[in-house]
């Protein structure tokens, strides 16, 4: 069969959201290199979408790539809260996402966040900064409602990651497989994706 007829499944068009263009090239100009790749996006809509009046939190706003995938799938009803420590990427975000009502912006640490936000407010959690991954896990974990998702990406190996990083994730990956309240799905698809259900609504 000749690969012409069943074409890269990750090269097909992903119909991105309109504002995702204008963002990926502030990005470039601003030489942020850690954004989100258009399948972890596509996940991340799909996931949005998946359920009506979704509450979504993101850890690590960066520019807001992945913040404008998640929006792109909410419905009217849904609401989305993105932490970044830094005002200089999240500003981007701000430029193109920022006219929306469904978002909120919160710059802060997302450890402190994590320690005052209501405990079991959101249906998807999108945690992409190092606090709420691998550290204060539980923390993030204890934000998730019953039935609610947890995802993350970048579980594969990365240019930009740092001396030492590597083998904090398989201790991550079985960290979250042996917790009893969560049903774990783990792909070497993308940058490396990791999902969670927590059980009990
Ligand atoms: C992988 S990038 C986020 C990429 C972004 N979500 C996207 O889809 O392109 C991680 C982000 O986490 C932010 N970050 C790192 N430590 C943080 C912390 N303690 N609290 C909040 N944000 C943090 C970084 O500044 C960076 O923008």
């Amino acid at each position: 069969m000749s690969k012409s007829t069943f074409p890269d499944r990750d090269q097909l068009d992903m119909n991105p959201p309109a504002q995702l263009a204008a963002i990926q090239a502030a990005t470039e100009t601003l030489g942020f290199d850690m954004p989100s790749i258009p399948q972890t996006g596509a996940l991340l809509r799909a996931l949005a979408a998946s359920k009506p009046a979704a509450r979504v939190l993101e850890l690590g706003t960066g520019t807001g790539i992945a913040t404008c995938w998640l929006l792109d799938g909410l419905d009217d009803r849904g609401r989305l809260v993105t932490v970044e420590i830094d005002p200089v990427v999240q500003q981007l975000a701000k430029i193109d996402l920022g006219y929306d009502a469904r978002i909120n912006f919160v710059e802060e640490d997302a450890v402190a966040f994590m320690q005052h936000a209501p405990k079991s407010a959101f249906d998807l959690i999108f945690a992409d900064a190092l606090p709420g991954k691998f550290s204060e896990l539980d923390d993030a974990l204890s934000l998730l409602a019953g039935d609610g998702i947890y995802v993350v990406d970048d579980l594969l190996p990365q240019d930009n990651w740092p001396q030492g990083h590597a083998s904090k994730v398989p201790v991550f990956i079985e960290n979250m497989m042996s917790r009893p309240e969560l049903t774990v799905e783990h792909w070497e698809w993308a940058s490396g994706i990791l999902l969670a259900r927590k059980s009990g609504a």
